[in-house]
């Protein structure tokens, strides 16, 4: 496929674009629909609103986009996957699991609302994802089952959660490569996968297509924490609002600790993309935006 037409776009000022559109459909999610104690729905939106480069609910849009949806319908599952995501976040940087103190580039939800109100904070952000499609999706019932089933699966104990568990019992000493690399596709590759599987179910898709966007997801999603683990032991607290250099003395799965060097794992991230932007083309040219952003993962500094 070749990407370098006029068709190309500047996949940097589209992601901007999706990203205020995002957030301004979150805002006003929250204004409208949010309701219950001021001090959960603070804790709620500070995450929510702390920025994040909203790459999941993107993903969605331009998936859903790609298989001929409506952006309108769309931006429901897709606030619902940011929701998740960061309820997932909130509870990442709990003292009981990573203990981070920054993210986004602001405290951490618990040291502004503490740990009991940061719990809630990410309970009611996954619980209120399905009350959102379940009530405000504007498509019928079989399709809203399929959407809530599909988010269920990519965070529950097969997904998210599960991953996070294999993150918490990995042993720093003894732990291999492999490991890491099952630990990367439940905790952060399903939930990727989910978000264009998410789109495609909104607008339609037929079966290959649902299958290519399922593939490309996996991959980008498995290269996604390659990089977050690469930007952990490269990168600043600057660019990426939170810790870096903690996996080695954490004794996470990181897979640029676990690699042979930086290089083997910069290669692994590399054939995934590559990888991912092949089962992208059975879409032909109009996949080209997805392959643009399938790039922008590798070289992230943020
Ligand atoms: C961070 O995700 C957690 C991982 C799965 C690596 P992001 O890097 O997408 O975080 P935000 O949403 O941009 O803050
Ligand atoms: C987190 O992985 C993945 C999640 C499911 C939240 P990390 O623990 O590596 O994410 P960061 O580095 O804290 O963002
Ligand atoms: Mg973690
Ligand atoms: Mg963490
Ligand atoms: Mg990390």
């Amino acid at each position: 496929m070749d990407c370098n037409t006029k068709q190309r776009t500047d996949i940097e000022d589209k992601l901007n674009e999706l990203a205020l559109q995002i957030e301004s459909s979150i805002a006003k999610i929250c204004d409208d629909w949010l309701d219950g104690p001021d001090k959960l729905i603070d804790a709620m939106r500070y995450s929510l609103l702390a920025g994040g480069k909203r790459i999941r609910p993107a993903l969605v849009l331009l998936a859903g986009e790609l298989c001929g949806g409506d952006r309108r319908i769309d931006m429901v599952p897709a606030v619902a996957i940011e929701m998740v995501h960061t309820f997932s976040l909130i509870h990442d940087d709990l003292p009981a699991m990573d203990n981070d103190d920054y993210r986004r580039g602001k405290l951490t939800n618990h040291k502004v609302f503490g740990e009991a109100m940061a719990i809630l904070a990410g309970d009611a952000l996954l619980a209120f994802a399905f009350e959102l499609i379940g009530r405000y999706y504007d498509g019928d019932a079989e399709k809203r089952s399929a959407l809530m089933t599909e988010l269920a699966r990519a965070t529950g104990p097969g997904g998210m959660t599960g991953g996070q568990v294999l993150d918490m019992l990995f042993d720093g000493k003894s732990g291999t490569i492999h490991q890491a690399e099952r630990v990367h596709l439940m905790k952060t590759a399903m939930l990727i996968r989910c978000a264009c599987r998410l789109g495609a179910i909104s607008a339609d898709a037929d079966e290959s297509q649902l299958e290519a966007l399922s593939e490309y997801g996996k991959n980008i999603g498995l290269a996604f924490q390659i990089v977050d683990d690469l930007l952990d032991q490269t990168g600043t607290q600057k660019n990426l609002g939170k810790r870096t250099r903690k996996d080695k003395v954490g004794g996470k799965p990181n897979y640029a600790v676990l690699a042979d060097s930086i290089e083997v794992a910069k290669q692994r991230a590399n054939n995934l993309i590559t990888e991912a932007k092949k089962s992208l083309e059975v879409f032909g040219e109009d996949a080209c935006i997805l392959c643009q952003l399938a790039d922008l993962i590798i070289r992230r500094k943020t």
